[in-house]
């Protein structure tokens, strides 16, 4: 029998809906702060292979999910595209922020394969040690997102250069975009070939943008990137993540043809079974700051999710990522939740 999460992503039946949660690994587990320790240097932790698949599988042996995503960061491709990003304690990622076209023009992924192979080598002993249900996620940084650290140079920023940048000079910024689609197609590529089986793209910065600067940089280079993938590795399940896209999710699917998106929370559930569920698999949306929460109100949007897409091909996921502050029991109690479900 097939993985459930596969069998969901080509919208065939399951039992019941698969679950993972976004950021599943990290700082809210306690065994991650541990072995965290043993690597301050947050790159590099994701650069060693023991430590990635020991991360990976954390919240696998807790929750029993039925998806591992492979620990790494978006802003690896950065770092192999020589922004040398650096994680700062309380701050975030920080890298020399790009500021011109000729250092756009001095960009390139020559050598990034070889950059991020410890990333590969991650997802190829992955691939031995998982249970034989989950499927293994790997996943990239959409183009845009990416592009918006690099020109900020930190988070926190609402991209304030990036969407200025990107109306005042559009043709350097269309180069910038051209290789981070090039370098986002190699490196999901790469994850591929080693044993990725379905691969997500966060476009966590999508919501900033207006309509048409949405199309031109949130919709163009995803449909770019989805059609190179599969005519390199025909049939691998892509999920898209334009969070904050709003109505725009609509067009995001039938222009990028992505086989899943994943939604935040703040997208109508009703409207999602209305006009979304018809098109592709959908994935999301309960708050982050519910599961935060706990309690009885989590339950009951648990199952309201559950009622109101669990008929179509649906996958149990969050909004936006699992929170720092977020109890290990609220997550064990949806992951509980969701395993004691058949649907009828
Ligand atoms: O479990 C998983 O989901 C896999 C690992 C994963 C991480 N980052 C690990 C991480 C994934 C899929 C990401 C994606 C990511 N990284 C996104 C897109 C998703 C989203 O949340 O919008 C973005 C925007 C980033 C960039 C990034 N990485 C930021 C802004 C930060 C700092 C803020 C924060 O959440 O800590 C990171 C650091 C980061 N990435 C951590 C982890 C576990 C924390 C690092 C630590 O241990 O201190």
């Amino acid at each position: 029998m097939e993985k459930r999460l596969l069998r969901v992503l080509k919208r065939q039946p399951a039992d019941r809906p698969p679950f993972w949660f976004m950021r599943q690994a990290g700082r809210y587990l306690p065994e991650y702060q541990e072995l965290r320790r043993s690597q301050p240097d947050f790159l590099r932790f994701c650069y060693t292979p023991d430590l990635a698949v020991e991360a990976t599988l954390q919240p696998i042996r807790r929750f029993q999910p039925d998806a591992a995503i492979l620990f790494s960061d978006i802003l690896v491709v950065a770092d192999a595209l020589d922004r040398k990003v650096r994680f700062v304690e309380g701050q975030g990622p920080v890298m020399e922020a790009l500021t011109d076209a000729a250092a756009v023009g001095a960009l390139s992924t020559t050598g990034l394969k070889e950059r991020l192979a410890p990333v590969y080598e991650a997802v190829a002993r992955l691939g031995e040690v998982l249970p034989s249900e989950v499927a293994l996620i790997g996943f990239a940084g959409a183009p845009w997102t990416v592009a918006l650290y690099m020109i900020e140079g930190r988070g926190g920023t609402e991209g304030a250069r990036a969407r200025s940048w990107a109306y005042a000079e559009p043709e350097v910024f269309a180069a910038l975009i051209d290789v981070l689609v090039n370098a986002t197609v190699c490196h999901l590529s790469a994850q591929i070939a080693r044993g990725a089986e379905a691969v997500q793209l966060f476009d966590s910065w999508a919501g900033l943008l207006a309509a048409d600067e949405f199309r031109r940089w949130v919709i163009a280079p995803t449909a770019e990137i989805v059609r190179r993938l599969r005519a390199e590795h025909s049939g691998i399940p892509i999920i898209g993540f334009p969070r904050g896209a709003g109505v725009l999710y609509a067009d995001y699917v039938r222009e990028t043809g992505v086989d899943a998106v994943s939604l935040d929370a703040g997208v109508p559930i009703g409207w999602v079974a209305e006009v979304l569920q018809p098109l592709c698999a959908v994935q999301g949306n309960l708050d982050n700051y519910l599961l935060r929460v706990g309690g009885t109100e989590l339950d009951r949007a648990t199952d309201r999710l559950i009622d109101t897409l669990g008929r179509g091909p649906f996958i149990f996921n969050l909004g936006h990522g699992v929170l720092p502050v977020t109890p290990v029991e609220h997550v064990m109690r949806v992951a509980a939740r969701l395993h004691g479900r058949a649907l009828e």
